[in-house]
C-alpha cells in the first residue's frame, strides 16, 4: 500500500485532481421539454400519413415529399438532442497537482503547425510559440516544436529571433506573473502604465517585430542574420522551393543537456517535400513532428496548437494534467480538448464564428457520452495513445533521453517517403485522407476504448483569430462539412464501425456533424418549396384553426425559443442569435451543399482534394466593415450565386403572395397559408443584408454585379417556369 502511495509522489492524500459535475435539475427539465417536442414531431408525421392537403387537386406526391423532409428534420433533431441529453462539467485542482508533483511533472511537447508565411504571418506564429514557451511549466520539461510546411526561410528567421527574445520574455513572464503570455496580446492589453522592466521588454519586442516585419516586407533575410544562424540557413539548398526541399531541422534552444534551464527546448522543423510524393497536409506534418520529437525530447504528453492560437492562460497545461494524471478518472482519458476561442469577434458575431452553443453546450454533452471530438487545436494528447495504444494495454515507460541522436538520423524521420507502406496515417498518428483529419483521429481513439475530456475554464485557455468575411467562412465550413461527410462514408463511420465501441449517445452526437453535408439538400428543398408553393397558392400546412396546427405551431415556437434561450444563456445577444440563424441557413444552402457535391464527385473519382487555408489578415476597409458588422461579399463565387438566387426567389414569391392577398382580400388564403407566410417572411427578413449587398450598397464589399445579375435571372426564370406549371 505504502508503495502505491509513493508512486503518486509526496503529498498524495487520495484526493482527486479533478471532479465531474452534472446539473441534474436542469437536465431533467430539458428531457421533459425534449420529450414534448418529440411527441409533437410524431404528431406531425401522423398528420402527413393520414390527412390529405386542402387543395382541389390530388397532391399525394407533394404530401409524400413533405413527409420525407419532415422525417429527416425529426431525425436530425434527435441527433441534436443527443448532444444535450447528458452534459458534464469538469473542475480541476491545480493546487493539488503542484503539491503532489512539485516540479516533477512529465515532459510536454507542444506542436505548432504553420503552412504559409503569406497567409499566416511569421510574427503571429512567433507570438504563439512564445506564449507556449512561457507556459507555467518547468522549462526543462517543456519543448516547443514549430512545423513549417511552407519551408520558409522567413519563418525560420522569425523563430530564431524569437528564441533570442524568449531568453528575456520567459523569465519576465514568470517573475511578474504576466497574463496572457503572447507578447503582442500582452502589450496591446496593457498599453498604458508599463513599469520599467516591462517597458524594457516591450522595447526589445518592438525591435524584434520590426526586424521580422521588415524581412517579410522586403522578402529578404538580413545578412547579419544569415551569418548568425548560419547552420540553420545552410540547410536551404539554392533551388529549394515550398514544394521541393529536403528536411530542415534546427534545434534553436537545446535544453536536453542541462539540468536547469530558463527557456524550453525550441525546435524548427520543415519536413521533406517532393512533388512526386503526397504530403498529406496537416496530418502529415503532425506525424512527422511526432516521430522527430520522439528522438529529441519525447514528451509523454503532446499539446497541438494552430499557429494563430496563442495561450491565453499559462495554467492550461496544469489544468489538462490534472485530468490526465488523475489516478481514477484520468486513466481512461486519451486526450483533453479545450474550446477554440477567438478574439476578433464583434459583439453580435456576424458570421457565427463563436459557435456558442457548440462550445458551451454540445461539447459538454459529448463529454457526458464518452468524450468530445478532437478539434485539431488546443488539445492535449497522450503520445502513446495517438501512436496506437489501445485502452487496457500497459503504458510505455517514458525514460529520460540518455543519448543524443545524430541530427541526420532524426531528419530521416521527416523524409517524404517515411510514411509509405507503414502504419503511419493508418493505425499510428493522425489519419490520412480526410479533410478533417483531427475528428477522424479522435474518433478512432475513442473506438479503441478511450474516453476524452472537455475542459472549458472561465479564463480562456487558447485564443485565435476567426475568418472575418463571409466567403472565407463559407469556404472553411465547406471543407469541414466535406471532411465530416467523408468520415460518414469511410470505414470508420461511427454508424457501423462505432457500433459497440462507443456509446449510442456519442454515435448520435457525431451524426450531428457527419450529416452536415447531406442535410443541405432537405433544407434547400424545404425553403424553395415553401416559397414556391406560397407563390402558387398551394397550402402545405394545416389551417390555423385546425387541431392539426398545434404540433406545427408548437414545434416551430418551442425549437426556436429553446435555441434563443440557449444562445442567451451562453452569453450571446439577441442579434447574435439572429445572425447565427442566418449563418445556419447560409452554411446549409451553400457550404454544405458544395461539400456534399464535392465529396460525391471525389467518391466517383471526378475531382481531387485540396486543403484550403483560411487567411488570417484582412485589408483595412474590409476590416472596418467587419467592425461595423456589415456583411462582406465582394468576390464572385458560385456559393454567392446560389445564396443570391435563393434570396431573390424568396423575395419574389413573398411579394407575389402579399400582392395577391392585398388585391383579392382573401382572408381564407391567409388562414390556409399562414405558416408559409411566416416562413417566407422570416426568410426575407433574414436575407436582408443580402438584398442590401445586392442592390443598395456601393462599397467594395457589396455583391459583385455579375453575381446579382445571375441571381436575379435565375430566380425570375424559376418563378416563370413554376407560374406556367
Ligand atoms: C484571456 O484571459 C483573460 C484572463 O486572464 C481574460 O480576461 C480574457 O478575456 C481572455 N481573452 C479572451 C479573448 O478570451
Ligand atoms: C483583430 O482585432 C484587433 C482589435 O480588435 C485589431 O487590431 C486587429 O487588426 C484585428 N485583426 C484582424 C485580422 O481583423
Amino acid at each position: 500500500m505504502r508503495k502505491e502511495d509513493d508512486r503518486f509522489g509526496p503529498g498524495y492524500e487520495g484526493e482527486p485532481l479533478t471532479v465531474t459535475r452534472r446539473k441534474t435539475g436542469r437536465v431533467i427539465a430539458f428531457r421533459v421539454f425534449s420529450a414534448s417536442v418529440f411527441f409533437c414531431i410524431c404528431w406531425i408525421w401522423f398528420y402527413r400519413v393520414t390527412v390529405p392537403l386542402e387543395t382541389d387537386e390530388n397532391r399525394t406526391g407533394l404530401v409524400g415529399f413533405m413527409l420525407v423532409l419532415e422525417i429527416w428534420f425529426g431525425l436530425y433533431w434527435v441527433f441534436t438532442q443527443a448532444l444535450r441529453w447528458n452534459p458534464v462539467w469538469r473542475l480541476t485542482f491545480i493546487g493539488r497537482l503542484s503539491r503532489r508533483y512539485g516540479n516533477h511533472l512529465p515532459r510536454l511537447d507542444v506542436f505548432v503547425c504553420t503552412a504559409d508565411p503569406e497567409i499566416e504571418p511569421p510574427l503571429m506564429v512567433v507570438n504563439t510559440v512564445l506564449s507556449v514557451a512561457a507556459l507555467d511549466y518547468p522549462p526543462e520539461k517543456l519543448a516547443v516544436y514549430l512545423s513549417d510546411d511552407g519551408g520558409s526561410e522567413l519563418t525560420f528567421f522569425a523563430l530564431a529571433e524569437a528564441a533570442e527574445f524568449a531568453k528575456v520574455w520567459v523569465p519576465f513572464c514568470k517573475k511578474f506573473n504576466v497574463e496572457p503570455r503572447s507578447p503582442a496580446a500582452y502589450l496591446s492589453s496593457t498599453a498604458t502604465g508599463l513599469n520599467s522592466a516591462a517597458e524594457e521588454v516591450a522595447q526589445l519586442y518592438r525591435e524584434m517585430a520590426e526586424r521580422i516585419e521588415t524581412a517579410a516586407r522586403l522578402r529578404r533575410i538580413p545578412e547579419e542574420a544569415r551569418l548568425k544562424y548560419g547552420d540553420g540557413f545552410s540547410q536551404w539548398d539554392s533551388d529549394a522551393t515550398r514544394r521541393n526541399h529536403g528536411t530542415i531541422l534546427q534545434i534553436l534552444v537545446d535544453g536536453r543537456k542541462e539540468k536547469r534551464v530558463t527557456v524550453p527546448t525550441l525546435v524548427y522543423l520543415s519536413r521533406e517535400k517532393r512533388p512526386q510524393h503526397h504530403h498529406n497536409f496537416k496530418a502529415g506534418s503532425m506525424n512527422a513532428l511526432i516521430r522527430v520529437s520522439s528522438k529529441i525530447t519525447c514528451g509523454r504528453f503532446i499539446l497541438n496548437l494552430d499557429c494563430d492560437m496563442y495561450s491565453n492562460n499559462s495554467k492550461s497545461a496544469r489544468d489538462a494534467l490534472c485530468i490526465l494524471l488523475d489516478e481514477k478518472e484520468g486513466k481512461e482519458i486519451a486526450f483533453v480538448q479545450f474550446p477554440q476561442c477567438f478574439e476578433n469577434i464583434t459583439r453580435n458575431d456576424l458570421y457565427g464564428s463563436m459557435m456558442r452553443p457548440g462550445k458551451n453546450v454540445e461539447l459538454h454533452g459529448m463529454d457526458g457520452n464518452g468524450g468530445p471530438i478532437y478539434v485539431g487545436t488546443g488539445c492535449f494528447h497522450r503520445r502513446d495513445v495517438i501512436c496506437g495504444r489501445k485502452y487496457g494495454e500497459e503504458e510505455e515507460e517514458f525514460e529520460e533521453i540518455e543519448e543524443i541522436t545524430e541530427p541526420e538520423m532524426i531528419k530521416a524521420l521527416a523524409s517524404s517517403t517515411y510514411d509509405e507502406n507503414s502504419q503511419w496515417g493508418k493505425e499510428m498518428g493522425l489519419k490520412y485522407g480526410c479533410a478533417v483529419e483531427d475528428v477522424i483521429t479522435g474518433l478512432a481513439i475513442q473506438c479503441r476504448g478511450w474516453k476524452s475530456a472537455y475542459l472549458n475554464p472561465k479564463s480562456k485557455a487558447f485564443v485565435g483569430v476567426a475568418p472575418t468575411n463571409l466567403h472565407q467562412m463559407l469556404v472553411q465550413w465547406r471543407r469541414w462539412s466535406e471532411g465530416e461527410f467523408q468520415i460518414l462514408l469511410s470505414e470508420y463511420s461511427p454508424v457501423w464501425y462505432g457500433q459497440g465501441k462507443i456509446r449510442l449517445g456519442l454515435i448520435l452526437g457525431y451524426c450531428c456533424f457527419l450529416f452536415w453535408a447531406p442535410s443541405s439538400v432537405p433544407v434547400l428543398v424545404y425553403s424553395v418549396l415553401a416559397s414556391l408553393c406560397l407563390f402558387k397558392g398551394i397550402p402545405l400546412f394545416p389551417k390555423v384553426w385546425s387541431w392539426w396546427f398545434i404540433p406545427f405551431g408548437y414545434v416551430t415556437v418551442a425549437v426556436n425559443a429553446y435555441s434563443l434561450a440557449e444562445f442567451l444563456w451562453c452569453g450571446g445577444t439577441f442579434r447574435g442569435w439572429w445572425n447565427e440563424q442566418r449563418m445556419w441557413l447560409y452554411r446549409r444552402t451553400s457550404s454544405f451543399l458544395f461539400g456534399f457535391i464535392d465529396t460525391i464527385l471525389k467518391k466517383l473519382g471526378v475531382s481531387e482534394s485540396a486543403f484550403v487555408i483560411t487567411a488570417k489578415v484582412a485589408e483595412e476597409e474590409a476590416a472596418e466593415r467587419y467592425e461595423r458588422e456589415v456583411m462582406e461579399f465582394g468576390v464572385e463565387s458560385p456559393m454567392f450565386v446560389l445564396l443570391g438566387t435563393l434570396g431573390t426567389l424568396n423575395l419574389l414569391c413573398f411579394a407575389a403572395a402579399v400582392m395577391r392577398l392585398v388585391t383579392f382580400r382573401d382572408g381564407g388564403e391567409f388562414q390556409r397559408m399562414s405558416l408559409q407566410f411566416v416562413i417566407a417572411g422570416l426568410l426575407v427578413v433574414i436575407n436582408w443584408p443580402l438584398y442590401e449587398g445586392m442592390v443598395i450598397r456601393k462599397d467594395k464589399g457589396k455583391m459583385p454585379m455579375s453575381v446579382t445579375v445571375k441571381s436575379v435571372v435565375l430566380a425570375l426564370s424559376a418563378c416563370t417556369f413554376v407560374a406556367f406549371l
